[in-house]
């Protein structure tokens, strides 16, 4: 890993001096086809690694953030889709009766770390064949004000039966005075879930964390309402008790991650528990176990029977109250013994004191079937970095999109995407400078994973078609948009066709040529890019 290091370190120093951006230099793509503007995305790689492509939606502290968008990155760094530039989380393929679907949770966040939003369901030509909402059950908001939908940014998983596990909060008023800084009619955090058909939008289930306060006490909260009590003294200023951040359908019902207490809640189907693991040193758990873990995120399990399971867990293990603590996170994979009752850790993913990473907020761990060894892939959420490690736990690649403090991601994910649009590939025709009569032909396809070379025709005028074009030229695909200089300078009309092979997949519609360069101030931009690209 060593000279990766050095390497990444050296070109972070280079780009920085670069070119000068909205806020942190942090430098962004730009394409002549469109108005995307992933953040780049600086990858090292020392191994075999997961072929998938790279789902981040990066959010930046910059006013004006389009960093938001989701984005799919291939693992050249190359973007692959971007969506649309709304404030959106959580972004992931998931499957829905047995196709490939990417979804995520689009909305308004809050102070409280929470959001009211929906969950958008796209399918492999990237048509939004579903939108989830969750209207009103009752929900109490901390500025007292109403939402069309509820849908809280942390969890929105799809079930083998085609229904959706989501997260939400309501802002709850109760009795604290067991707890030293507690009092009577404080203001709580209330966590729910609720399982809702897909189809119909119908609730099916719905589950809240204060309504079962018979295992969850409120004493056993990890997180203080502050050395005076100030958290949960308002409405405005609720008291997080739970933090649910996780919810994952299991065989008997559901895997709740309760970051505030520590705990994995494995619940019955009816929203009774079955049990607890605690990764607390208490071990308050029914399992007794060897796993640490703490203010944790992204629980999942595999391997599930009725005797034992594997549970994933992304280990912030950061104290929210005390920031400052400097603590590795780190990847923990726990086996569940249920007839013993026992946990055993058997594999723990970090970086061997190497460039520690502290993931103060947020973090996902997702376990990758590849080559037949289990890879893990940790994202680190307020720190700005993932990294892939192989089934002996050595780095295979890491990844960085931003300076830490001005960049982060709640998860990061790897999957197989495959993918062509409904709609067309594009192409833009333009003068290269105003000093020279070249013209350059950029062509890209948003989203498509399936073509791989360009096709440019002449054509006589809009209404034509690519049967009545002359071929000019043949291009292998460069990455997201790829450029080729036009080599009839007398063409007026284009048509480009993406193909894979010799298999024509889609032509984009007529393009004219322009006459004279147009002055854009677009020069910076591709030169920035043409640099990074250099680089790579
Ligand atoms: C799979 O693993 C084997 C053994 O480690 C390695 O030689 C091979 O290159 C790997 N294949 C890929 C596609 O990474
Ligand atoms: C939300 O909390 C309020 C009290 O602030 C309560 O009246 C309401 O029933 C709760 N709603 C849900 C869905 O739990
Ligand atoms: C699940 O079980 C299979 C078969 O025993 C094993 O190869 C695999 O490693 C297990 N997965 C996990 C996450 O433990
Ligand atoms: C579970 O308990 C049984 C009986 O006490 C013991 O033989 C077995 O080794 C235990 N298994 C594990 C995984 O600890």
């Amino acid at each position: 890993m060593r000279p990766l290091v050095f390497l990444s370190g050296l070109l972070l120093c280079s780009l920085g001096g670069l070119a000068h951006h909205d806020g942190p230099d942090w430098p962004a793509e730009h394409f002549e086809t469109g108005t995307w503007s992933p953040p780049h995305l600086l990858l090292g790689k020392s191994g075999n690694y997961n072929p998938g492509s790279i789902f981040i939606n990066v959010r930046t502290n910059i006013e004006t953030d389009t960093g938001q968008a989701p984005t799919i990155y291939d693992n050249d760094g190359e973007m692959i889709w971007q969506g649309v530039r709304r404030k959106t989380m959580d972004f992931k393929m998931q499957k829905l009766f047995g196709e490939d679907v990417i979804t995520y949770w689009d909305g308004e966040t809050n102070m409280l770390g929470y959001g009211y939003g929906r969950v958008h369901i796209l399918d492999t030509s990237y048509k939004e064949i579903y939108v989830i909402t969750l209207p009103d059950q009752g929900f109490v908001a901390n500025d007292g004000k109403k939402r069309e939908t509820y849908v809280d940014v942390h969890e929105h998983l799809i079930t083998p039966k085609g229904n959706i596990i989501v997260s939400a909060i309501n802002i709850t008023q109760g009795d604290t005075s067991m707890r030293p800084e507690g009092y009577p009619g404080a203001w709580i955090i209330d966590c729910l879930f609720y399982e809702i058909d897909i189809k119909t939008n119908e609730i099916l289930f719905g589950w809240s964390a204060y309504d079962h306060r018979e295992f969850l006490p409120l004493e056993r909260s990890k997180l203080d309402m502050g050395s005076n009590g100030e958290h949960g003294e308002s409405q405005v200023k609720p008291w997080d008790a739970y933090h649910i951040n996780s919810i994952q359908y299991t065989n008997h019902g559901y895997l709740v991650s309760v970051r505030y207490f520590f705990a994995a809640l494995y619940l019955n189907f009816d929203g009774t528990k079955r049990w607890m693991l605690s990764g607390a040193d208490d071990n308050e758990g029914d399992i007794q176990n060897d796993a640490h873990f703490a203010w944790q995120h992204d629980m999942r399990v595999f391997n599930e029977t009725d005797d034992s399971m594997v549970i994933t867990v992304f280990d912030n293990d950061v104290p929210v109250r005390d920031l400052t603590a400097t603590h590795e996170s780190t990847g923990v994979a726990v086996h569940v013994d249920l007839k013993n009752m026992t946990g055993t850790v058997f594999r723990h993913v970090n970086s061997h004191d190497h460039d520690p990473a502290e993931a103060k907020t947020q973090g996902s761990l997702q376990l990758l079937d590849y080559n037949n060894t289990a890879h893990m892939l940790a994202s680190y959420g307020s720190f700005p970095k993932f990294r892939e490690f192989d089934g002996d736990g050595n780095i295979v690649m890491m990844g960085q999109f931003g300076y830490s403090g001005h960049a982060q991601a709640y998860r990061t994910l790897k999957y197989p995407w495959h993918a062509i649009p409904h709609y067309p590939p594009v192409a833009v025709a333009k003068y290269l400078s105003k000093y020279t009569s070249d013209i350059y032909v950029y062509m890209s396809w948003n989203g498509c994973t399936e073509y791989d070379n360009w096709n440019i025709y002449s054509v006589s005028g809009f209404e034509s078609t690519i049967d009545q074009g002359t071929l000019l030229d043949n291009h292998r695909r460069n990455g997201f948009e790829t450029s080729a200089s036009l080599r009839d300078p007398n063409a007026k009309f284009l048509i480009v066709e993406a193909l894979q092979g010799d298999k024509s997949l889609r032509v984009s519609e007529v393009i004219e040529v322009p006459r004279a360069f147009e002055d854009k101030n677009e020069k910076s931009s591709r030169f920035l890019r043409q640099s990074l690209r250099g680089m790579n």
